[in-house]
């Protein structure tokens, strides 16, 4: 380490140890690059470490570009044809790290995603790509066509700068809005950030009335305003609604919008319940629907739709093509989300027409690069985030 004025002088300086920075750090040292890899935190790749708890669901077999939100649709398109999933899953082979599908094509180590940080560890280490953790970034300034970065650690001149600092989801594990202050800094545009993959919070009488099932899942198809939909299971909470279903339409949900849930997805039928009338009229409502959703699920939703049990017989058509209909599409208006405190992605950042989709370079300021979550690209929940930071990690390294 360079000590006094004189600043150490590297090619390439890489702010953040997540998924992207890692896989950027060692590609670029692979082409003979003298590589930094710096960041604030005691241990690289945190967010890798208890992804897929604590197993890494580090990629999908079916990425896509339609699986990413992005004011530009068509940005992550290049970077994400250029490293695929093959790649990374061919990476993983290397490395004789045992995996499996789960379901949907999501890919899991068999064992810890201590496997991927520590393969991913050991590809910089053999690159010789230098990480240095525990070192705060105090500032960043562009003179003479060198990044000059002012650390804890020390000085740093470097001809190439790029960001990798992640979002703001679990500031706990050192989420910063370091990237999108660097962004701003260098007068690229920042696209306003929510929070995404996040449960959903429910108004006072919602949550009163489900609360006693928390813990309880169901089969559904979530469905936004907007008309996307995804058939996985909601999971009641404490606070309100969470799993697969509601974290993927969490992404899609506007504040102050309804959401609509189809707890029967596989009775398609409006007529379903008339026909059950028809079978057996003595049998009440609560009975029949037990048949087909948990029934303590039953319970709390005909509690929460006013609906008296009485047997099927006392119904007239009109109210059970209703209430089927209500199964179908039963709107539920959220209060808010959780928040970036347990989101699992941060939705918007660093504009993409700011940047180059091949190289991840800003257009205005040569040399400065944004890869990874800070980009305004955000996969679906899956193993879709970790590609596109691998992804664009792999595709900015090329051009370094
Ligand atoms: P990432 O957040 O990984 O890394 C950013 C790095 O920058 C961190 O090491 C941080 O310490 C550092 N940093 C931040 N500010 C800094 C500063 N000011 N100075 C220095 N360093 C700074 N995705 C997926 O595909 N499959 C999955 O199974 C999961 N599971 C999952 C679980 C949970 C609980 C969360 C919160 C998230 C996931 N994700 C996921 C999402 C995934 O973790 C995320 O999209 C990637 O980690 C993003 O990679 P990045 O490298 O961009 O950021």
């Amino acid at each position: 380490m360079t000590s006094g004025k004189q600043p150490e002088l590297v090619d390439v300086a890489i702010i953040g140890a997540g998924a992207a920075g890692l896989m950027c750090a060692a590609e670029a040292a692979k082409k003979g690059l003298t590589v930094v890899l710096l960041d604030h935190a005691k241990q690289a790749g945190k967010k890798i470490l208890i992804s897929g708890g604590g197993r890494c669901n580090f990629t999908n077999y079916y990425v896509e570009p339609n699986a990413y939100l992005s004011a530009n649709p068509h940005f992550c398109k290049s970077a994400l044809s250029r490293y695929t999933q093959w790649d990374f899953i061919a990476l993983v082979d290397k490395h004789q790290i045992p995996y499996h599908e789960k379901t949907l094509g999501q890919l899991f180590c068999d064992d810890s995603a201590k496997d991927i940080v520590n393969m991913l560890l050991s590809e910089c280490q053999q690159a010789g790509a230098e990480i240095r953790l525990r070192t705060a970034i105090e500032q960043v300034d562009f003179a003479n066509e060198r990044y000059q970065l002012t650390t804890s650690t020390g000085v740093l001149s470097a001809s190439k700068l790029v960001i990798a600092t992640g979002g703001l989801s679990m500031p706990k594990l050192g989420a910063t809005s370091f990237g999108f202050d660097i962004a701003r800094q260098f007068g690229l545009q920042v696209l306003p950030t929510r929070a995404g993959l996040v449960p959903f919070t429910l108004q006072p009488a919602d949550k009163a009335c489900f609360e006693s099932i928390s813990g309880v899942s169901a089969p559904t198809v979530i469905e936004s305003l907007a008309g996307v939909s995804f058939k996985e299971n909601l999971l009641f909470t404490h606070r309100g609604l969470s799993g697969p279903a509601v974290l993927q339409i969490s992404s899609y949900w506007q504040e102050g919008e309804a959401i609509l849930i189809n707890l029967l997805p596989d009775h398609n039928d409006e007529q379903w319940l008339l026909n059950e009338r028809h079978k057996n009229g003595e049998r009440t409502i609560k009975t029949v629907l037990s048949e087909v959703l948990a029934k303590r699920v039953a319970e709390q939703w005909l509690g929460h739709q006013q609906v008296d049990n009485k047997p099927l017989k006392q119904f007239d058509d009109k109210q059970l093509l209703a209430l089927a209909q209500r199964l179908a599409r039963w709107p539920i208006k959220p209060s808010g989300t959780e928040g970036y405190r347990t989101a699992e992605v941060t939705l918007g950042g660093v504009d993409t027409n700011e940047l180059s989709s091949k190289t991840m370079e800003s257009k205005k300021q040569p040399g400065l690069y944004f890869i990874g979550e800070v980009v305004d690209v955000t996969g679906w929940l899956g193993g879709y985030n970790f590609q596109w930071a691998w992804s664009s990690g792999w595709a900015c390294a090329q051009a370094l």
